[in-house]
């Protein structure tokens, strides 16, 4: 089986951020949420994976490469316009007409396995295989509608959900997913919605299969999704101290120091993660909180926030809360009260709060 990850969107609900660069690389855990998707996809033993790309192609290209630094192989494919899924699944039809492949979308962190879906749509023949979740929001998914064990209906973004099953990010076709998308319509938002061609197909009589996840999964496509999504994360993360900390300083539980990061006087709280070469100086820092590589925090309280690289934070006494700090930005001075929700983008200066 081959790997597809879509990529094509342009990510406008997670402005600032995406106007620097393409959503999927936000860090989660000071990782970017495309590679927990290549790390899944190797862990299910799939080692060829195209990555369908818009007009941030070069990012992708010049971060991910060949990916064999995962020891797997990238094929890129252009979407030439964000027209939707199934318009950018249907640009991958020459890649993959002839195979069955698992799709994932580029904006979601999964942790059902890959490999349990693959089996579950062999082990029952079907032409397609989706991924469902209980959700207590369904009008931001799509939904789907099951009579007795089967998929009677799939609906994208219901003003009236008939059911709480979402369509999680993660699905397996076969070729007969390209025709389905051919047949169909764009949808009021103006896509090509992939839940319709999945019904198109159910329509002309293909076995359309699921599962239903209990594992937790996450549509990384606002800035709060980035922060529960980092915190839930965090929460499950192993510690590892490869840094350098001063005797002055206190550790949590689930904290990772990478390499060549020094904390002097300061307290780290439970989970958190700091980035190599990172430097945190007279703080308290966490719990839920990561800074990336390189970025330096001076004299700062900061909680449930993500940091990424290169950024510099200093006389935040009255504690920085819930916010997302793009990479190489500046944040000097909050006197006053606290600051909770600052969602700034790359290369900005604040001071002064
Ligand atoms: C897309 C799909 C939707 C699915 C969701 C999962 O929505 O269209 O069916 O439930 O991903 O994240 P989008 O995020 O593109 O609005």
């Amino acid at each position: 089986m081959k790997g597809l990850i879509l990529c094509g969107g342009r990510g406008t609900r997670l402005r600032p951020f995406t106007y620097s660069g393409a959503k999927h690389f936000l860090p989660v855990a000071n990782k970017p949420v495309i590679y927990y998707i290549i790390e899944a996809l190797r862990r299910a033993s799939i080692e060829d994976i195209c990555v369908v790309v818009g007009d941030r192609e070069q990012e992708f290209r010049s971060k991910l490469g060949d990916g064999s630094k995962w020891g797997v192989s990238i094929a890129y494919i252009r979407q030439h316009s964000p027209l939707g899924l199934a318009h950018g699944v249907l640009a991958a039809e020459e890649a993959l007409r002839d195979e069955t492949f698992v799709t994932v979308l580029g904006d979601n962190l999964i942790m059902h396995s890959i490999g349990d879906l693959m089996r579950h749509h062999t082990g029952t023949g079907a032409e397609g295989t989706i991924l469902l979740s209980p959700v207590s929001d369904p009008r931001r998914f799509g939904i789907a509608v099951l009579e007795n064990g089967r998929i009677t209906g799939l609906v994208e973004k219901p003003e009236k959900p008939a059911s709480n099953n979402a369509i999680v990010g993660m699905y397996v076709f076969s070729g007969a997913i390209f025709d389905a998308i051919k047949r169909i319509k764009p949808s009021a938002r103006g896509e090509f919605e992939l839940t319709d061609a999945i019904m198109e197909m159910i329509r002309e009589g293909y076995l359309v299969g699921y599962r239903v996840t209990e594992e937790w999964w996450s549509d990384v496509g606002y800035p709060e999704d980035l922060l529960a999504a980092n915190r839930r994360i965090l929460k499950e993360t192993k510690g590892s101290i490869q840094g350098i900390i001063d005797s002055n300083s206190i550790l949590g539980k689930k904290v990772v120091i990478e390499k060549d990061a020094h904390i002097e006087n300061s307290v780290i709280e439970d989970c958190v993660v700091i980035g190599s070469k990172a430097l945190v100086k007279n703080s308290r820092i966490g719990p839920y909180t990561s800074i990336g590589d390189g970025s330096r925090v001076t004299n700062a309280a900061i909680k449930n926030s993500i940091i990424m690289e290169n950024c510099v934070l200093e006389e935040m006494h009255r504690c920085l809360d819930m916010s997302i700090i793009g990479e190489g930005s500046v944040v000097i001075g909050n006197s006053e009260t606290e600051t909770s929700g600052l969602w700034i983008g790359r290369d900005s200066i604040i001071r002064s709060l």
